[in-house]
């Protein structure tokens, strides 16, 4: 093995890329939080964002705007634990919520769901989940907000494997809950740990003691100590035992039990992660071959754009996921798609809190590329190569409005702006057959605001939203020619073509929708599109 295979490989077996599912306000930035004091990338834990900084009313994006410089070097975060690198992806989660979100979940190796555990499984996590179980993506659980009065911790786990259809692992179990929470109990270690209260800003000495059947439990809990004994019984008796290789399919998520706030038992989850989430994954190509991590050729792909970041430069980094290889400060990258070479000596990596550029980066690691418009989500850069990676995706928008110019003559620059943010993966536009309208569909109510903002500054164009009735809308397509046409004769009112062309049944309500499907059973309606 050359000496570059060795480090290649060395680095990919340290790498664990992951991101974090929840529903708004489980604690995904209080974990995050405390993740990184772990990670002793913050001195003492609570400087993540401003704490209400996800709360911002629709109209106040501009401000986040500003804040953007922070947010953005927060959202991707590598450090360090225990003998492993941890990359953990930032998901916009509240208003700020968008296909950004989905597309992030494609490019990581593992998920961490949070669950707040006075409410259970919650929507967003539904649709998340949904996300991930495109790639079958492992799942780790953490049930947070143990120091709060939460529901059966049993039924907890019935929920989250009749909802969310995946097998539940305790690998923690708490001993009590709000006022009278004592700890959990390690079902693997067989140990218990003890909590201590107002010691969420630092990490907590490790409070440990060995055996469930230790006497010494007794002299701790009091009467508690058999109570627990009894009820681990019941909990193996009523649960799964961990597997990792179900774990690895996605079929199995080790469950987690503490509190983010009281900083306790998110160092469980983080050896879980360590131990067990898989290294960096291999990726498909667009002819099927699989590209792995440890493939001496570097290669990578683009799963997001961010721009303005620094809105003096109208600065626009993508963000690359390193699928394999090796990345060297002033290398040579080939850009499938336009068939371009470009060296590239600014890339930046994002330690928590900090741009800086980077001089290396491996599989699993994501780099940022400045881009002046030319690099578009699900771009593949190589060496050389000239394949393309699959699977990443674009998703069915869920809110959609009418565009309209205030100015009517600059249909063209509207037109131009919206492609091209499009193209950013802002939001997705669609133009109606019949008509000369204009849609814009977004996964999150925020991108609205965003593009009118950008088409402003960056276009010189003024738009107004209308209401429009459209309630979702799928990509469409068929084996039989000749059914299409058919088709798209007769279900030419409810069709448009997307910014790339792509033909797209636009559905007024679900019900319309389900009715189309089985009217016309030799169409497939595809809910995302691969780039
Ligand atoms: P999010 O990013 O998932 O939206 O959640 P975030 O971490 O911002 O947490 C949402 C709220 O829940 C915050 O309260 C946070 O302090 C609280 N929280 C997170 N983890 C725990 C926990 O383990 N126990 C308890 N009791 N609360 C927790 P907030 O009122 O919105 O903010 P703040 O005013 O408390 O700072």
């Amino acid at each position: 093995m050359s000496d570059r295979a060795k480090t290649i490989a060395k680095e990919v077996a340290k790498r664990r890329t992951f991101a974090i599912i929840s529903h708004p306000d489980a604690g995904k930035t209080t974990i995050t939080e405390k993740v990184l004091l772990h990670g002793h990338k913050l001195q003492k834990a609570g400087t993540v964002k401003g704490k209400k900084s996800g709360q911002h009313a629709k109209s106040d994006w501009m401000e986040m705007e500003k804040e953007r410089g922070i947010s953005v070097t927060t959202s991707v975060m590598q450090f360090p634990y225990g003998d492993a690198l941890v990359n953990l992806l930032d998901t916009p989660g509240h208003e700020d919520f968008s296909e950004d979100t989905y597309r992030t979940l494609t490019a990581v190796d593992s998920c961490l769901m949070v669950i707040d555990s006075g409410k259970g499984v919650e929507e967003r996590t539904i649709k998340l989940m949904e996300v991930t179980r495109l790639r079958d993506t492992p799942i780790l659980t953490f049930m947070n907000k143990l120091d709060r009065d939460i529901r059966d911790p049993l039924e907890l786990l019935d929920e989250v494997e009749s909802v969310l259809n995946i097998m539940c692992a305790p690998i923690t179990w708490p001993i009590g809950s709000g006022k009278s929470f004592k700890g959990v109990y390690h079902l693997l270690n067989d140990e218990v740990i003890f909590y201590k209260s107002g010691q969420g800003h630092r990490i907590q000495e490790v409070d440990v003691l060995q055996g469930l059947d230790n006497p010494d439990l007794d002299a701790r809990l009091g009467p508690l100590a058999d109570e627990l004994r009894m009820q681990i019984e019941l909990v193996k008796g009523a649960s799964n035992t961990f597997d990792h290789e179900l774990f690895l399919a996605g079929e199995l998520t080790p469950v987690f039990f503490g509190t983010a706030l009281g900083n306790f038992g998110v160092d469980h989850m983080l050896d879980g992660l360590v131990e067990w989430a898989p290294q960096p994954l291999a990726r498909m190509t667009d002819s099927e071959t699989e590209i792995t991590a440890t493939e001496p050729e570097f290669s990578g792909f683009v799963f997001k754009i961010q721009a303005n970041m620094d809105p003096k430069h109208r600065d626009r980094v993508a963000f690359l996921r390193v699928v394999s290889g090796q990345y060297q400060k002033g290398m040579k990258l080939h850009q499938v798609r336009t068939g371009k070479d470009v060296r590239i000596s600014d890339a930046l990596t994002f330690l928590a809190g900090d741009r800086e550029q980077v001089e290396e980066a491996y599989p699993g690691d994501i780099i940022g590329l400045h881009n002046h418009g030319t690099i578009q989500i699900g771009d593949t850069f190589t060496e050389g190569s000239q394949f393309k990676f699959a699977g990443i995706p674009n998703f069915a928008p869920e809110l959609f409005r009418r565009i309209r110019l205030k100015d009517p003559l600059k249909q063209k620059q509207l037109l131009k702006g919206l492609v091209q943010l499009a193209e950013e993966g802002a939001v997705q536009v669609f133009r109606p057959l019949t008509n000369n309208d204009l849609l814009v569909g977004a996964v999150g109510v925020l991108q609205f605001d965003v593009v009118v903002h950008r088409l402003k500054t960056e276009y010189n164009v003024e738009a107004i939203y209308e209401n429009v009735n459209v309630a979702t809308a799928r990509w469409v397509e068929s084996n039989d020619a000749k059914k299409l046409d058919e088709f798209r004769r007769k279900a030419e009112m409810n069709l448009a073509l997307d910014g790339g062309d792509n033909l797209t049944y636009i559905a007024p309500t679900m019900v319309n929708l389900n009715l189309a499907m089985e009217r016309y059973p030799d169409i497939t309606f595809h809910q995302t599109r691969e780039h």
